[in-house]
Formats: C-alpha cells, sequence, structure tokens
C-alpha cells in the first residue's frame, strides 16, 4: 500500500459554517426563521446568565458563575427555572438568585438573561436551545446535545445556530484540555499521514440510574409539585410516575445510557482531531450487564464500531468495568484515544504529561524503538472552559466556543446512529434527515 505524506481528507480544516454549508446546505441555513436580532454588548458589560435545570449538574455551573464573579468577571445568576418548583427554589437560596421560573419560556421572556445553561434531561436540550437561540440569547447547553432519537431536530438546531450570531459551546468541558488541540494539529501537519481508525471509549464504573439518582419526593404528585407536561416535552405521553421523573436517566424515552450520557466526553474530541463529517455506516450493540433491574431499559454497557466517508472507522468501547487506563486520570474513566494512520500511531502517555507518537516501521510498530514524546501543554480546566464562552459572547465571535454546535451535530449523529443500531438489531446507514 502507498504511504502518503500528507493528510488527503482534511488538508484545509474547515469551519462551523463551512461545514454546515455543506452537510445541511446554505439555502436552509439562511432561510432558518425567527431569530432576534442580538442586543449588543460591550465588552465590561455585565453577563446576565439563565439556568435552565436545576437539578444536579446545574449546581456545578452555578458554583463555577458565583466563582467567576467573585474572581471579577463581568456576569450575574440573574434567574433559575426548573419544573419542579423545590429545586428551583433551593438553588436561587443557595446562589442568591432572585427571580425563580417554572417553565424555560418564562425564563427566556427576561430581558436581563442574556445567556442560558440548559441542564435539563437529554430530550429537552435540542428543543430548549433552538427557543434560546430564536429568543436571543447564547446558549450553554449540556450534553448530549439532543435525545439519541432525536436526528431531525439536532439538524434543526444546527442551523438555527449556524444562521445566528450566538454563541453556542456543548457542556463537554474535556475539550478545555489542550492536548486535543496538539494532537489535531499534528494530524493535520501531516504526522500519521492518512489517518485510517481511531478508537476511544468510556469505561466507568457505577450506576447512574436507580440507584445513583435520588427521588427528591416520593410522594410528589403531577401538577401540585411538577409540571408533567412539561417534562414530557416532546417524549412520548406517559402517566405520571415519580421514578420516571426523578430517575429518567433509566428510560429510553429520555436518556440513551452510557452512548449519549457518557461518549460525547469522549468522541467529541476524536471527531474534531480527526475532521470526521457524518458516518456513512454504524453498528452499535448494547447490553444490560451488570445494572439489571426491573426499572432499566437503557443498556449499561455500550460498543460502537462506525466508517467514514473519510475512510476511517471509529471503535468506541465501554463496559461497566474498571479501566485500566482510568488510573492515568485524563477523566475518571476516560479511555484515551488511539489514533492510526498510514505513516504512524498518536496516544497518551500514562503519566499524561505527554503525547506519544509511534512511527509505522515497515510491517507494524517497531516496540523496540521508544516512541517520539511530546510534551502536552496543561490540562482540562472548566474555569477556562466557562471564560471562553463569557469572552465569545462579549467579542461576539461564536467560532470560538470550545465546542461547537457543528461538532455537536457530528458526533451526536454517530451516536443516535449508534443507539439507532443497537434497538434494531441491524447496521445503520446515514439516516434521513441526517445529512439534508
Ligand atoms: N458535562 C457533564 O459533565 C455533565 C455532568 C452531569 C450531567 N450532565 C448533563 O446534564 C443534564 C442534567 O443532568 P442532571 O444530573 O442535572 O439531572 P437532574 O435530574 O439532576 O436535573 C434535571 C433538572 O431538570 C428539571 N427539568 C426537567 N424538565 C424540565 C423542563 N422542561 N424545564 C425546566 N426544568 C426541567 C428537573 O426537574 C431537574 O431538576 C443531563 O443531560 C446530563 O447528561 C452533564
Amino acid at each position: 500500500m502507498k504511504k502518503s505524506n500528507h493528510i488527503q481528507m482534511n488538508a484545509k480544516p474547515q469551519n462551523r459554517r463551512e461545514f454546515l454549508r455543506k452537510s445541511i446546505g446554505t439555502a436552509a441555513i439562511l432561510s432558518a426563521p425567527g431569530i432576534l436580532s442580538a442586543r449588543a454588548k460591550g465588552s465590561n458589560q455585565r453577563i446576565g446568565i439563565g439556568f435552565i435545570g436545576a437539578g444536579g449538574r446545574s449546581t456545578g455551573h452555578m458554583r463555577m458563575v458565583k466563582q467567576l464573579k467573585e474572581a471579577g468577571e463581568a456576569v450575574d445568576l440573574v434567574a433559575v427555572c426548573d419544573i419542579y418548583r423545590p429545586r428551583g427554589d433551593d438553588k436561587a437560596s443557595r446562589f442568591k438568585i432572585a427571580r425563580i421560573y417554572e417553565t424555560c419560556e418564562e425564563l427566556l421572556d427576561d430581558p436581563d438573561v442574556d445567556a442560558v445553561v440548559i441542564s435539563t434531561p437529554d430530550h429537552h436540550h435540542a428543543p430548549q436551545a433552538i427557543k434560546a437561540i430564536r429568543a436571543g440569547k447564547d446558549v450553554y447547553c449540556e450534553k448530549p446535545v439532543s435525545h439519541w432519537s432525536q436526528f431531525a431536530v439536532t439538524k434543526k438546531l444546527a442551523e438555527v445556530v449556524a444562521s445566528s450570531d450566538r454563541v453556542f459551546q456543548l457542556g463537554t468541558q474535556a475539550m478545555s484540555d489542550p492536548v486535543w488541540k496538539q494532537m489535531k494539529k499534528l494530524v493535520q501537519e501531516g504526522l500519521i499521514g492518512q489517518p485510517l481508525q481511531a478508537e476511544t471509549g468510556y469505561f466507568r464504573t457505577g450506576d447512574w440510574g436507580e440507584r445513583g439518582m435520588r427521588i427528591d419526593d416520593p410522594n410528589a404528585r403531577s401538577g401540585r409539585d411538577i409540571n408533567w407536561e412539561a417534562f414530557l416535552g416532546d417524549a412520548p405521553k406517559r402517566e405520571f410516575s415519580v421514578d420516571r421523573f426523578f430517575r429518567w436517566r433509566l428510560f429510553k424515552d429520555y436518556a440513551g445510557g452510557p452512548v449519549t450520557d457518557l461518549y460525547p466526553h469522549s468522541v467529541t474530541q476524536v471527531v474534531d482531531i480527526l475532521g470526521l463529517s457524518l458516518p456513512e455506516r454504524v453498528v452499535g450493540l448494547g447490553a444490560i450487564d451488570r445494572y439489571d433491574y426491573h426499572l432499566r431499559e437503557v443498556p449499561d454497557s455500550f460498543n460502537l464500531v462506525a466508517h467514514y466517508p473519510e475512510k476511517v472507522m471509529l471503535t468506541v468501547m465501554g463496559t461497566q468495568g474498571n479501566n485500566v487506563q482510568g488510573i492515568t486520570k485524563r477523566g475518571s474513566g476516560f479511555r484515551t484515544p488511539v489514533i492510526r494512520g498510514w505513516d504512524g500511531t498518536l496516544s497518551i502517555r500514562p503519566d499524561n504529561k505527554h503525547i506519544l507518537f509511534y512511527p509505522t516501521q515497515g510491517r507494524g510498530i517497531d516496540h523496540g524503538k521508544p516512541p517520539r514524546q511530546i510534551p502536552i501543554e496543561g490540562t482540562e480546566n472548566f474555569e477556562n472552559y466557562w471564560r471562553t464562552f463569557l469572552t465569545a459572547i462579549r467579542e461576539r465571535k461564536p467560532e470560538n466556543s470550545a465546542s461547537s454546535m457543528d461538532l455537536a451535530y457530528r458526533t451526536q449523529t454517530l451516536l443516535q446512529m449508534a443507539m439507532k443500531s443497537h434497538i434494531e438489531g441491524t447496521a445503520v446507514t446515514r439516516p434521513d434527515g441526517a445529512m439534508g
């Protein structure tokens, strides 16, 4: 096989608008309706943050915004909304947030909210992000960018973001780790030649379903305590259930298990490093192997293989078992990616301080020869991740998002196809609606 000296598919990296224009179509981007014009924000003006969802994850965001404010960042915790009032009240009093709303729509009507943080269950992310962008807000949206079944709405969100000047950043905070930009640069410079295959994954021992999710109030009622209709949103209509509400991660109407809950953290950077578009074929296989109890519908183990038009094969693995690479501390349970090209292989040394490059030697890697070591220039940093979001808003530079919507679209379409493959028991080729 002929060796390449440069990368054939990625010689010129695409920016988000170029990618979306190709994958969605310019007409669709230009015709996305109803986006309010941006309110001008000077570089010193305070950015008012509204929090949509006041559960577990929102605490981390509120804490960080408070910390940034105390450190002198011009930012305010303006409002919170939750369809379960006790959580909204609790967070408002803990973080001194003056305005409490029940629904996302009420919060989006607040003119003092400039940017929102979406930390609701998966099936709300994309619909709420679309509403927020159309209301003229910048968006920090938790991963996954959408529910596993929402192909069309994910694409719609990509169109809406691309046709606006709003900043969109996905909650894949591992993207703040400089190692991924370094690896991307090495790949773009042609170090590994034509990319061929990548493997990554996430091995985290623990149940974040029934035992992981607390039921705050077993006697909570629909209507009196919880706006059940608002919780369901576009999900299938179901009778009210305390389990469904408080332990939504167990149910496939609202969650997908590790493939959508954990893999955005380990796949997004690989998709970015290799500049992958949308997969042409995906096989996903999940199972309930460890936490097998009556309520669980979503898998706890999940493996997938995808093939891309760029002639790259991607493998993602995960089970409820220990990760031997977890001891490297580059994310708990996160599996260090291995990226193979015609001319060599990239990975990360277990000390987390060096990228490793193994040049291809004839019939394979020469294990007798030490790999080249490239020092890593930092580590994951949630505070920097938040600062990047705020700076992109102030400078009105959506392209500076640390984890953009077009990257989220490409990553999520892969994960959605994998879940669809698992459910249907067959390989999935590019679904209608994913490519336009
Ligand atoms: N980036 C990360 O590391 C990370 C970590 C944890 C969770 N997350 C993500 O954050 C999201 C939330 O997870 P969580 O653990 O906080 O869940 P949670 O159940 O603790 O919180 C969700 C909150 O949303 C509220 N809610 C539900 N529907 C709503 C609606 N329509 N409008 C307003 N509020 C609504 C619920 O009442 C609940 O308080 C998930 O999608 C998860 O994947 C990301």
